[in-house]
């Protein structure tokens, strides 16, 4: 069995309706979103937020079709701003294919996210639940506000470390936090509690936005090289704004420069990433990364020691061992 197989295991008959569930709440009868929506349920993703959703909800009861349905709006949401994602950041690529917007255009991946979202809505609404809803939508707010800041911040390339980690906890972890505050109310928690999951996933999730930085420099990302993605972007990650915080001001000059002015000159982004890592950017990185994770079991570890806690405290050390 691999790792998240067994990570899986307690939630696995869920994680296999799932599937079903998932595909239903998208289906339309117009020919082209139906098309399209099969492509994406095609080519799916890791399905992490609704493993986040049903060991949440088992770690604080036994799961119930309110567990299902917050999995079902969680990851319609999450292929939303992915779809949307895509055309901010003018990308080809998703999950190693063709991106919505490049295969369809611009106009027609941002109405499809569009619907993707307005399923989400509907599904909660039609079931009533509007304690789900609220949590997610608070959710997708801050997703907003995250990506806006995250613009704002590339324009003028100085973005602080606190900056950084407002702006993932916001476009990232705040999704996350959602998934287990989700689960938790699923299954009737109580408020306190709900708020602890809330929590634990704020701060599993941040390491999960710090990991998916650290792929851009090659660390640990299955291809074995860089992609320099981000810096194409002018998006500055933590490996970058350490490197910058402690270069002397020439070099910080040269560095911004070409971040700034010759981004897609492969050889120049090359350079960047060869500054970043001998300035020990990505050790520094790894050492955030690795305090969240620890923060995130210190609040597992209040839990009762049972099957889901120790698949949650698993799926914490996946986030930041995990390879795409
Ligand atoms: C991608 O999330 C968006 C980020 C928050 C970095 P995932 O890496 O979980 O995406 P999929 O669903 O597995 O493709
Ligand atoms: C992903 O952000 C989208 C959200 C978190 C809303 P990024 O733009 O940083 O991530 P990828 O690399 O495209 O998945
Ligand atoms: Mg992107
Ligand atoms: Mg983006």
């Amino acid at each position: 069995m691999s790792t998240v197989d067994q990570i899986k295991a307690p939630v696995a008959k869920e994680m296999d309706e799932f599937e079903n569930k998932f595909r239903e709440s998208m289906k339309s009868s117009v020919p082209l979103l139906d098309k399209i929506t099969h492509y994406i349920v095609k080519r799916k993703g890791k399905q992490m937020r609704p493993l986040f959703v049903f060991l949440s909800a088992k770690l604080c009861g036994e799961v119930t079709e309110s567990s299902n349905r917050a999995a079902a709006l969680i990851e319609l949401l999450h292929t939303a701003t992915l779809v949307h994602d895509d055309v901010v950041d003018d990308s080809n690529e998703r999950r190693g294919f063709f991106s919505v917007n490049a295969l369809w255009k611009n106009k027609i991946a941002v109405l499809v996210g569009d619907y993707l979202l307005s399923r989400g809505l509907l599904l909660s609404v039609d079931n009533k639940e509007y304690r789900l809803l609220q949590i997610v939508s608070n959710a997708v707010r801050e997703m907003s506000e995250g990506e806006l800041l995250q613009i704002e911040k590339a324009r003028r390339l100085d973005i602080s470390e606190e900056i950084y980690f407002e702006i993932i906890q916001s476009k990232t972890a705040s999704l996350i936090a959602s998934c287990c505050a989700c689960g938790a109310a699923s299954v009737n928690a109580s408020e306190e509690t709900i708020k602890k999951m809330y929590e634990f996933g704020k701060t599993v999730g941040t390491a999960f936005q710090i990991k998916d930085d650290l792929f851009d420099y090659g660390t640990g990302n299955g291809i074995g090289k860089p992609t320099g993605i981000d810096i194409k972007e002018k998006k500055m990650t933590l490996p970058l704004i350490y490197a910058l915080n402690k270069s002397s001001w020439s070099d910080k000059r040269k560095i911004t420069n070409i971040v700034k002015n010759h981004n897609t000159n492969p050889d120049k982004v090359a350079e960047v990433i060869d500054y970043v890592i001998k300035s020990g950017g990505i050790e520094y990185a790894n050492k955030k990364m690795n305090e969240y994770k620890d923060a995130a079991l210190k609040i597992l570890n209040t839990f009762d020691k049972n099957e889901s806690r120790n698949s949650l405290e698993q799926l914490v050390i996946y986030t930041t061992e995990r390879k795409k």
